[in-house]
C-alpha cells in the first residue's frame, strides 16, 4: 500500500455578518490526510486529481451564519471547502460509454478543495435548480462535475474559470436575458475588471454599446480600457457619482458591487433603463445595519426602471447552448480576451480567497485561479 499526501482546505468556522475571512481561522489548510490512489474504493464512482480551483465571491456567502437565508445552501463546518475546480480523472468504474467518465477526461464544476477526491457517479448533469429548497435557495453541491466542453484543450484550462466558465456564463446570461441592448446605448459596469465584469464589457462592445466601467486600481483601469471600455475610472479616486454625472445618462447598469453605486446609477439612468443586479460584493462582509441605504428608490417607478435580479443557474437550460456556440467563436476571432491571475499551491488558496474579499478587492489583474497540480 502506497500512501500519497492528500492535502485539503477545510471550512472551520462560520463568518458572522461583519466578519472578514481570516485564513487559518475560518478556512484552514490541512496537509495531514493521505490516500491510496491505487486501492481507494470508488463505490461505483471515479477518482479525480485537482489541477486548478478558483476562489470566488460566492464562497463567502456559503460560509455565512446559519440564521441567514440566501441563494446558496450553507457550507458544512469540518468538511473541505466546495468550490469551482478543474480535475483530471485517474480511475473510474464508469468507463466506456457515452455518459461514462473515462480515465484522462478533464472535468469542471463544483467539488472539494483537495488534491484527490473520490467522486460519486451521477447520470447526466444535475440541474442547478434541482434540490432547490426553501423557495429561493439552491443546493450548489448537487451540481457536481461535468466534462469540459472542449476536451481537446484548445484553450488554457484556466480559461474555464474566467470567460469559458462561471463568470463568462453569468455575463452572457444576464446580458442576453435582461440587457435588451441596442447599438449606441450606454452601459455602466461596476467591478469591470472582475471575471464577470470583464466579459460584460467585451459583450457590450460587441453589441456596439458605449461602455463606462469602474475598478479599484489604476492598473485595472488600463486593463478595462484594453478590453474596450470607452470610459474607465478608479472608484477609489473618482467617486461613481461624479463619473456618472459626467459620462451618463445610462441605458443599462450592470451591478457587481451594490451599495451607494446603485443610488448613483438610479440618479443617472434614462427612463426605462435596465438594471442587471448580479452581485453586491462591497457588502458581503458588512452587517446589514451598516449597509448603504439607497435614498432615491422612488425614482425606480418614476423613471420606469426595470430591475432584474440575476442568478446564473436560472438560465443554463435556455442560454448555455448559445453561449458555447458564440463565446468560444468570439475568442477564436480575437474579439474576446480571458485573463487569469495564477497562484501556485493549494496551501495558498485560503489567502487568495481572503484577498479577493478584502476591502477594495484583490490587487492582481485577472480572475484569481489557484494551480493545485500539473497534469
Ligand atoms: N448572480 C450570479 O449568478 C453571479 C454569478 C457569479 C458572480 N456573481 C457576482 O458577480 C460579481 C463579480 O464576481 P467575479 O467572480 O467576477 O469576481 P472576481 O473576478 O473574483 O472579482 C471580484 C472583484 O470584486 C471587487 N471587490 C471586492 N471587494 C470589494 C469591495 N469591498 N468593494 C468593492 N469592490 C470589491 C474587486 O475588484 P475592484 O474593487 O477592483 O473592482 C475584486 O477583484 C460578484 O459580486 C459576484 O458575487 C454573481
Amino acid at each position: 500500500m502506497v500512501l500519497t499526501p492528500n492535502p485539503r482546505v477545510v471550512f472551520a468556522k462560520r463568518l458572522g455578518p461583519g466578519s472578514l475571512l481570516i485564513p487559518g481561522e475560518h478556512i484552514v489548510y490541512d496537509a495531514s490526510p493521505t490516500i491510496d490512489l491505487d486501492a481507494v474504493p470508488l463505490n461505483g464512482g471515479f477518482l479525480t486529481k485537482t489541477l486548478m480551483l478558483s476562489p470566488e465571491p460566492f464562497l463567502r456567502e456559503r460560509m455565512r451564519d446559519l440564521s441567514v437565508q440566501s441563494t446558496l445552501t450553507h457550507a458544512v463546518v469540518g468538511a473541505p471547502v466546495v468550490g469551482t475546480v478543474l480535475v483530471v480523472v485517474l480511475r473510474s468504474e464508469k468507463e466506456g460509454n457515452d455518459t461514462g467518465v473515462n480515465v484522462g477526461d478533464h472535468m469542471s464544476g463544483l467539488s472539494h478543495w483537495e488534491a484527490y477526491t473520490v467522486q460519486p457517479y451521477v447520470e447526466g448533469r444535475a440541474d442547478l435548480n434541482a434540490g432547490t429548497y426553501p423557495d429561493w435557495t439552491v443546493d450548489l453541491e448537487a451540481f457536481g462535475l461535468a466534462p469540459v466542453p472542449d476536451p481537446h484543450g484548445a484553450y488554457p484550462w484556466s480559461h474555464y474559470f474566467s470567460v469559458l466558465g462561471g463568470p463568462g456564463l453569468t455575463a452572457f446570461f444576464g446580458f442576453e436575458a435582461y440587457g435588451d441592448a441596442k447599438k449606441g446605448e450606454t452601459i455602466y459596469v461596476s467591478s469591470g475588471a472582475s471575471g464577470v465584469g470583464s466579459v460584460v464589457i467585451q459583450l457590450a462592445k460587441e453589441k456596439g454599446l458605449r461602455v463606462i466601467a469602474s475598478a479599484g486600481s489604476d492598473a485595472k483601469v488600463e486593463y478595462m480600457r484594453s478590453i474596450g471600455a470607452d470610459i474607465a475610472f478608479n472608484y477609489k479616486t473618482t467617486p461613481v457619482e461624479a463619473a456618472l454625472k459626467e459620462h451618463g445618462p445610462l441605458d443599462i447598469y450592470w451591478d457587481n458591487v451594490g451599495g451607494a453605486s446603485i443610488e448613483s446609477a438610479i440618479e443617472h439612468a434614462r427612463a426605462r433603463a435596465r438594471f442587471i443586479m448580479c452581485g453586491s460584493i462591497s457588502e458581503y462582509s458588512t452587517p446589514p445595519s451598516e449597509c448603504y441605504g439607497v435614498k432615491n428608490t422612488s425614482k425606480i417607478f418614476k423613471k420606469r426602471l426595470q430591475i432584474h435580479g440575476l442568478f446564473v443557474g436560472d438560465h443554463v437550460a435556455a442560454l448555455a447552448p448559445r453561449f458555447y456556440a458564440e463565446v468560444p467563436a468570439l475568442m477564436a476571432q480575437g474579439k474576446m480576451h480571458a485573463r487569469e491571475a495564477l497562484t501556485e499551491g493549494l496551501e495558498n488558496a485560503p489567502e487568495a480567497l481572503m484577498k479577493l474579499l478584502q476591502e477594495g478587492g484583490a490587487e492582481e489583474l485577472g480572475k484569481p485561479v489557484v494551480v493545485v497540480a500539473k497534469e
